[in-house]
């Protein structure tokens, strides 16, 4: 199956060397999540990227002491600026259009030679407070990007036949 690469070697890491991730990455995997859809093109999300040690290491107090949190050179966090929209389906947008997001980012950082990891073990309101995240506002997920000391195997997924059906469920 010809498959983009990046679709197809992209594993969630979570061992990093110390090594920054260069501006020029860092911009452009910040730029993919920008560039993403969203529901009416409404874009109300925040993208705040951390790569300050101290707050790494209070990120990781905040992820319940995950040591791959705070070794992580880059933790990008995905915030929302309004909770309320509902699409026509009666579906709130944000938890759709924030992982859209979080998917053409991490694509781009594999695409850098980076490995990611989605986090969403974190007590959100120390997060909130870590980051001066307004109240009323959502972290909905967070995203470890740096430079793999090691890469596990890909885990399996289950096989087409068990999650595709044509015109009927
Ligand atoms: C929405 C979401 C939340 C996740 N939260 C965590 C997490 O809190 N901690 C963690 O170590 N991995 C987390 N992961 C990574 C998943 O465990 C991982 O994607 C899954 O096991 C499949 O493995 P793969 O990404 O290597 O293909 C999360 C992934 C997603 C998509």
């Amino acid at each position: 199956m010809d498959l983009l690469p990046e679709i197809a070697q992209r594993v969630s890491v979570r061992d990093f060397t110390d090594e920054p991730v260069e501006k020029g990455a860092v911009e452009r995997i910040l730029e993919a999540g920008r560039l993403a859809p969203s529901a009416k093109n409404r874009q109300a999300w925040r993208f705040i990227a951390i790569q300050n040690s101290d707050l790494r290491e209070k990120m990781e107090s905040a992820c319940f002491g995950q040591e791959y949190v705070g070794a992580a050179p880059l933790i990008i966090t995905f915030c929302t600026t309004n909770i309320e929209y509902r699409m026509p389906n009666g579906q709130l947008s944000y938890p759709i259009d924030l992982g859209i997001a979080g998917s053409f980012m991490s694509l781009q950082a594999v695409r850098e030679g980076l490995g990611t990891c989605f986090i969403t073990t974190f007590d959100e309101s120390d997060v909130k407070a870590l980051l001066t995240v307004p109240f009323s506002m959502r972290v909905v997920t967070l995203l470890l990007v740096g430079h793999p000391r090691s890469v596990p195997e890909k885990p399996g997924r289950l096989p087409l036949s068990r999650v595709i059906s044509y015109d009927h469920w």
